[in-house]
């Protein structure tokens, strides 16, 4: 295998498990980080010091990259700068993490008060000039840990706002197998060292060969109320839990004293008002045709997870 495939945002919560499927198949991975320190990532990798946002500072390391992986938080501004130079020294394939609510008025894109730049990240593949792939995700399914897992650990009631809610939780292993296949250009639904399966569900890119590519819209089996969620979880850990809503002013205290920051929870509140009592997304079938199985449910999500909601 000859590709090299550049990582953006490789330390954090996606892209480390990223970098490591990548190389468990055999890819060559160059890591970016901002981090002049030791980052613990997988032998082999090759780890660059540098800030997407700032494409310069990345301009020395591009030589025989032939993908690139757009992390949406990490990228900043940066995006089209970096394709730019990556396309300049050879690059054939970029593959940007975004988000289901992309088109949504930028004010109601509650990741955006973190810093994501999702629409920003398919825009600049979209208009890259190379093969593109964009990952519009629902809702990762470890967002429960973030806004349920303390509750859970200490008890069987989780205080949170609008019951009837509805997500369609996604497992982040499998959108990072979705990304490694199109990062590696395999076809939809095909293992490694596997033959091409079906047709991506989604609004394809015409990418040459069939390959995986275009808006990928990437759900979860399921749609699924927050009071479903916290049911699921319950038959995980082997405890009923039991969701009690409380009003938005309350769970904002909750969810700022946890260290999220304030027009993030602003937004998110604000989005979840907004959906109270209709679905955000319906489930696609763009996650089963990559991954040529059904996306992980998230009963599997919350099994695999359950240590982090058991007592102390
Ligand atoms: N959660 C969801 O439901 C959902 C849904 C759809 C899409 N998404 C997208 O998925 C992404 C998830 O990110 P994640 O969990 O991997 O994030 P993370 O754990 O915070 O990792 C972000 C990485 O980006 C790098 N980085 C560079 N500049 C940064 C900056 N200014 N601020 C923070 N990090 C910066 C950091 O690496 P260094 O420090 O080593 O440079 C860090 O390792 C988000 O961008 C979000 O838009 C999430």
């Amino acid at each position: 295998m000859n590709d090299m495939i550049l990582v953006t945002g490789a330390t954090g919560a996606f892209g480390r498990p990223l970098v490591e499927l990548l190389t468990a198949q055999g890819a060559k991975v160059r890591a970016v980080t901002r981090s002049a320190g030791p980052v613990r990532l997988p032998a082999g990798v090759e780890v660059v010091e540098g800030d997407p946002a700032r494409p310069d500072t990345l301009a020395h390391h591009l030589d025989g990259v032939t993908a690139v992986f757009l992390h949406p938080r990490a990228i900043g501004d940066g995006a089209p700068g970096l394709l730019a130079r990556a396309a300049d020294r050879g690059a054939r394939r970029v593959v940007a993490l975004s988000a289901m609510n992309a088109d949504d008025p930028l004010d109601e894109q509650p990741s955006r008060f973190r810093g994501d730049r999702n629409k920003e990240a398919e825009a600049a593949a979209v208009d890259s000039g190379l093969e593109w792939t964009s990952l519009r995700a629902a809702s990762f399914a470890g967002n429960a840990l973030q806004a349920w897992a303390p509750q859970i650990r200490a008890g069987d009631v989780v205080r949170y706002v609008h019951a009837g809610f509805q997500e369609v939780p996604i497992d982040e292993r499998d959108l990072i197998e979705v990304a490694a296949k199109a990062l590696l250009g395999e076809h939809p639904g095909e293992h490694p060292g596997g033959h091409p399966g079906g047709h991506p569900g989604g609004h394809s890119g015409g990418h040459p060969g069939g390959r995986l590519g275009g808006r990928l819209e990437l759900t979860g089996p399921e749609s699924l109320t927050h009071a479903a969620m916290v049911a699921v979880i319950g038959e995980a850990i082997g405890r009923p839990l039991r969701f009690e809503e409380i009003p938005p002013e309350a769970a904002e205290r909750h969810l700022v004293a946890g260290g999220l920051p304030e027009p993030f929870v602003h937004a998110l509140l604000a989005r979840y008002a907004r959906y109270a009592a209709r679905p955000q997304h319906p489930v696609t079938g763009d996650a089963a045709a990559a991954l040529g199985r059904p996306p992980r449910t998230f009963a599997t999500w919350a099994t695999t997870h359950a240590p982090a909601f058991h007592h102390p």
